[in-house]
């Protein structure tokens, strides 16, 4: 299987972005710009905006998606929101591991395993987000790094689940900075995921997996980085919150 045959994954990653009224306006625009889409088109919204999501993109072409989930099923833990939740709700993706929860929330490579596990137990698809440092590519360790990110994220997961995991290359220095990755290096990272993902599950396994970039993706790059062989779409932050400019990063998904 190679590109064509996988499928092409844009995904928005408003962030803390939007009130519900706010995001019943964008989805508004979003719809009629992505209807023609010839890849799947995600919006990750904030957890008050999900119910107006899915309610409004009833009947249209585009999933939706939260921005994280809590890996029990149920319990005390105040202020958190379970995999189950979501999928009442007719949520289908989660981001998992975004670099801002890294950073900014302490999440963990193990935290990540256990959220992406109950998020596919729960019958969710996980957006499983890696990526590097400046720092850390500076000093030359950016595959091994993002290897281990990956290894450690899928640990435990059987073949099938794979089948419904993407796993998004997000250098962090390329996030919100406007500052994106070249195409080229966001390919030699999106093979290397591809790579360490066979060696674990296979060449077949590996061929199928959908791998975004993340990073700065815009209506003028968006072509030439979904143009390369392993990237297979995009998780978009900025750009995803204009209707516009997101239905352009479609439209090249569905040339790459
Ligand atoms: P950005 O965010 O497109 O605003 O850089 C990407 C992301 O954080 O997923």
């Amino acid at each position: 299987m190679d590109k064509q045959n996988r499928k092409a994954v844009i995904a928005g990653n408003w962030k803390m972005n939007k009130t519900a009224t706010e995001a019943a306006e964008l989805i508004d625009a979003l719809i009629p710009a992505v209807k023609d889409a010839d890849c799947e088109v995600v919006i990750c919204v904030p957890f008050t905006d999900l119910v107006t999501a899915v309610e409004k993109t009833k009947g249209t072409n585009i999933h939706v998606g939260a921005e994280n989930v809590h890996y029990e099923k149920s319990g005390a833990f105040t202020g958190e929101i379970s995999a189950d939740m979501l999928v009442d709700l007719g949520v289908e993706y989660v981001v998992v591991g975004h670099s801002e929860r890294r950073q900014y929330f302490a999440e963990t490579n193990e935290t990540v395993n256990k959220r992406s596990r109950a998020a596919l137990a729960a019958g969710l698809k996980p957006i499983i987000c890696v990526g590097e440092s400046l720092d850390q590519r500076e000093q030359g360790v950016t595959e091994e790094l993002v290897r281990m990110q990956v290894k450690i994220a899928l640990n435990g997961m059987t073949a099938e689940e794979l089948k419904n995991v993407i796993i998004a290359y997000e250098p962090i220095w390329a996030i919100g900075t406007g500052k994106t990755a070249t195409a080229e290096q966001a390919e030699e990272v999106c093979a290397a995921i591809r790579k360490v993902v066979g060696e674990l599950y296979g060449e077949e396994a590996a061929k199928a997996l959908t791998v975004q970039y993340g990073g700065s993706m815009n209506a003028k790059n968006a072509e030439e980085l979904l143009s390369k062989p392993d990237v297979d779409g995009g998780l978009i932050g900025g750009a995803s919150l204009k209707a516009d400019q997101f239905a352009v990063i479609v439209d090249a998904a569905t040339k790459g």
